[in-house]
């Protein structure tokens, strides 16, 4: 049954990646309620497939839990004729943290794959993601369709992945912050890779809520990515960061360097995220609601996979904001 349903989805949504020229994207999201994995097929020098197996509650025998994973191995292996060595398997457990950005292991390859265009380093072994958060995919484009004349800020910038689509979509320059040097340092190769290599494409280490509280000179940003981790502990930081608490923050903080037509697209991960209205209405921003459409076909069987929301200056703010940009230019 799982390999028919397999087959089924290769079928379907393997056709329309192809149609899309889409070349990762996800195959299978626990389609099966038994067969708890997704699997994302990342197509790069060679096909790899990423199983990511929701851990087995402690009831599942262990025994049941690897026939299981055989299976899927198998399955995989056989309809995309692909070695067993490139189907990696990784558990995602259920924790709030850091976690998910831990080290698995220590290999250091990364692969390059292609998106809009644009080539993008990925990683199959060494963590539980892989670089390349496959369910932002239309944000990505958004960012490359938006950015054309615009300055663009991506916090929390992660691979920058985002940078390099706002840079290949026109942007005058990219700021990319990230409390990681290792993940800035990934960031820096995808924009290399893409040939943004001079002073307009800029990398910071620092705490976001830090970095968007110092006094900030110099030009607005037309369009700002703030794309937060759902919770963020790290001893680089003082405090916590907790989305669902500090997002009105962040986000009137971020809004403070939009330009005045500028666009802010916020978005997280929490399931049961619920945004603070109010606090952004009283901040003179209109916030809308996207997440329908940032939602890719491959993970349509979990719309709740994340958030995500355009914010903009409410008309009157954006005329004062206007004046006041232009008496310091
Ligand atoms: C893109 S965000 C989170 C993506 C996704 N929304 C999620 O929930 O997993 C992940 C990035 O945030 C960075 N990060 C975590 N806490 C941070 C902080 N306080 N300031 C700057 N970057 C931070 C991590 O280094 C990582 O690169």
């Amino acid at each position: 049954m799982f390999t028919n349903r397999l087959r089924k989805n290769l079928r379907e949504v393997g056709r329309w990646a192809r149609r899309e020229h889409i070349d990762c994207y996800r195959l299978y999201d626990a389609d099966m309620p038994e067969y708890a994995f997704a699997l994302d097929v990342y197509r790069a020098e060679q096909t790899w497939v990423v199983a990511q197996e929701y851990e087995a509650p402690a009831s599942i025998p262990k025994a049941r839990a690897a026939a299981r994973r055989e299976t899927v191995l198998a399955s995989v292996a056989a309809l995309l004729e692909l070695p067993a060595e490139r189907v990696v398997f990784k558990t995602r457990r259920r924790h709030r943290g850091h976690g998910q950005y831990l080290r698995l292991a220590c290999e250091d390859v990364l692969h390059e794959v292609r998106e809009d265009g644009c080539r993008l380093l990925v990683n199959f072994s060494d963590r539980v993601d892989t670089g390349l958060f496959l369910d932002h995919r239309p944000l990505r484009r958004m960012v490359h369709d938006l950015a054309s004349g615009r300055r663009f800020l991506n916090l929390f910038a992660y691979t920058g992945a985002a940078s390099v689509h706002a840079a290949a979509g026109g942007a005058l320059a990219t700021t990319s912050v990230d409390l990681s040097a290792t993940y800035l340092d990934w960031a820096r190769r995808n924009l290399a890779l893409n040939g943004f290599v001079d002073e307009a494409h800029a990398l910071i280490q620092a705490d976001c809520l830090a970095w968007l509280n110092e006094p900030r000179e110099g030009e607005p940003y037309g369009l700002i990515l703030l794309d937060v981790p759902t919770f963020s502990n790290s001893k680089r930081m003082t405090g916590t960061l907790d989305v669902q608490r500090d997002h009105a923050m962040l986000i009137r903080l971020a809004a403070r360097l939009l330009s005045a037509d500028g666009v802010l697209l916020f978005s997280n991960h929490l399931r049961r995220f619920r945004m603070d209205h109010r606090s952004l209405a009283d901040a003179g921003l209109a916030v809308e609601d996207i997440t329908r459409e940032t939602i890719p076909r491959d993970f349509a069987r979990n719309p709740r996979i994340h958030n995500c929301w355009r914010i903009r200056r409410r008309a009157e703010r954006r005329a004062r904001r206007s004046r006041r940009d232009a008496s310091n230019a």
